[in-house]
Parts: C-alpha cells; structure tokens; sequence
C-alpha cells in the first residue's frame, strides 16, 4: 500500500511542483484513505513539499561527519551569500546524511539563478 501511496503522490507533485490540498484531499477520497494518513507521508519525506517550494534548495548535512568537515561554516556561508534573497528564491536546510560526506551539500533547483 504505501508503495501505491509514494507513487500517487510523486506523480502529483510532478505535475504541480508540489503537493496542493485539494489533490491531496482528492487522493485521500480515491483511496479511501485519511487525510491524515497521506499528510503524515507527504510532510515526513523532505522530498515532498506541502506548499510551492523555492527555485532552488541547498541542504546542508550536518550529521557528526560533516559537522567535523566544516558543515557549519559551509552553511553559514550560504547564509551569508543567499541571505538577501526571499524564500521564494533559495532555501538553505539542515538535513541528515546525504550519503556524500565530502561535500555535504546537495542543490536542486527547478530554474537557474
Ligand atoms: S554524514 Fe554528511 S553526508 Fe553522510
């Protein structure tokens, strides 16, 4: 079932670039599955997004490894280089191991800067 569940949602985000309510509440009806339920899905995951995500994302890993490797500086470097930027613009977050270690960033941007 969750399965089914992942690809519903992937597919919804693909065609909207996010998770809108109201498909969600239509996906919810379709499956005869509780709102709650694919919430609980959709804001666990940090690859789906509940509301229009930024052009572009840079997550940061700041697990012990990275952390020893400079991850804090790395982030607030970004910081400081993307801090006039709006949110609609950049994101920079904090994640969990990236499966990298060096280096501990991953960017995904739907457009260029
Ligand atoms: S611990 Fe940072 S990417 Fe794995």
């Amino acid at each position: 079932m969750s399965a089914v569940i992942f690809d519903e949602l992937n597919a919804i985000q693909r065609q909207h670039g996010y998770l809108p309510s109201a498909e969600l509440e239509a996906l919810s009806l379709r499956m005869g599955m509780p709102l709650y339920r694919l919430h609980g899905v959709a804001s666990f995951y940090p690859h789906f997004h509940l509301a229009p995500p930024a052009r572009a994302e840079l997550r940061i890993c700041v697990d012990m490894s990275c952390h020893l490797r400079g991850a804090c500086e790395l982030k607030e470097g970004a910081e400081r280089m993307f801090g006039g930027l709006s949110e609609k613009e950049i994101v920079v977050r904090d994640v969990s191991c990236l499966g990298a270690a060096i280096p501990p960033l991953l960017c995904r941007s739907t457009t260029h800067l």
